[in-house]
């Protein structure tokens, strides 16, 4: 049975009556209009913790005036059924005033893998992430924080955050869900005419096989020049960037040796109006 809570302090009675039981906790954050990429770190929240707060707030304070705060979906029914049905115990839901309440001014800004990518095309997103998710892990206190890998860079904002703050929670991550032609899941799929969606399947695929060129060898400079190209003859109106990275600490890669952990090959593109991003792993 799934509770729909809507304040910080109902949420924290049920959380200090699960530590009583000496359940553990998983929180999954999310913005609401679940789909199966969020139910994925629905299952791996459950498969650690015995207790899972999924949240579903849209933050305005991550969405420039220009982005699409007003017209994000939302859909709190099918998300306490979604959530019902993957065996989640509390949907968090609260409003904007019980997350900013009156007098509100704290904002916390991330820096190494808080800057550039991500960052530039979207000044002050990180900023509003990084200061909602630090007030969601305040708030629900879990052991452990479930993030996807779809939103790569903000995941290692996300352990940036948590490591320097010393905020005692485990961040785990969900690899990217793609639907059956690759496309990676995102509630922003749902802009996309028929067409565009086509359009939106290749950027799996190019960077697929941009990733295999640069596995193979090829300079990467060259390779990813290509690839950009590439995008924009698929059909992408623009690419805001397409770039390797190092998946741990987020330096620019220039040589598959030079990244210490294992590189990310990272893209973002438009389509009309709407924004795709996409990341896969480069072995
Ligand atoms: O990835 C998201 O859905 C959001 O950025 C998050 C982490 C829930 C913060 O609002």
């Amino acid at each position: 049975m799934t509770t729909l809570v809507r304040d910080i302090a109902t949420l924290r009675q049920h959380v200090a009556r699960w530590r009583g039981e000496n359940s553990s906790v998983a929180l999954v954050p999310t913005m609401g209009a679940l789909h199966e990429g969020h139910l994925a770190l629905i299952d791996i929240a459950k498969a650690n913790a015995e207790r899972v707060v999924v949240s579903a707030f849209v933050n305005p304070m991550q969405f420039a005036p220009n982005e699409d705060f007003r017209q994000y979906p939302r859909s709190l029914e099918s998300d306490i059924s979604a959530v019902e049905a993957r065996g989640g115990h509390i949907l968090f839901a609260p409003n904007t005033g019980e997350i900013y309440g009156e007098g509100f001014a704290t904002r916390i800004e991330v820096g190494g893998a808080g800057e550039g990518l991500e960052a530039n095309e979207r000044p002050g997103f990180f900023v509003g992430v990084a200061t909602v998710v630090a007030k969601l892990l305040l708030q629900c206190a879990p052991d452990s924080a479930v993030f996807g890998e779809k939103d790569f860079q903000q995941l290692l904002v996300v352990r940036q955050l948590v490591r320097d703050l010393d905020i005692p929670v485990r961040i785990l991550s969900c690899p990217v869900v793609r639907d059956e032609f690759g496309l990676a899941l995102s509630s922003r799929n749902a802009y996309l005419s028929k067409e565009q969606t086509e359009v939106a399947r290749r950027l799996n695929v190019v960077l697929r096989e941009t990733g295999e060129e640069i596995s193979a060898g090829e300079r990467i400079a060259e390779v990813l020049a290509r690839g950009k190209s590439r995008l924009l003859q698929e059909g992408f109106d623009k690419v805001g960037y397409l770039e390797l990275r190092d998946g741990e600490n987020f330096d620019a890669v220039k040589t598959l040796a030079s990244g210490g952990g294992q590189a990310r090959l990272l893209a973002a593109v438009r389509l009309g109006s709407v924004r795709l991003i996409d990341n896969m792993p480069v072995r």
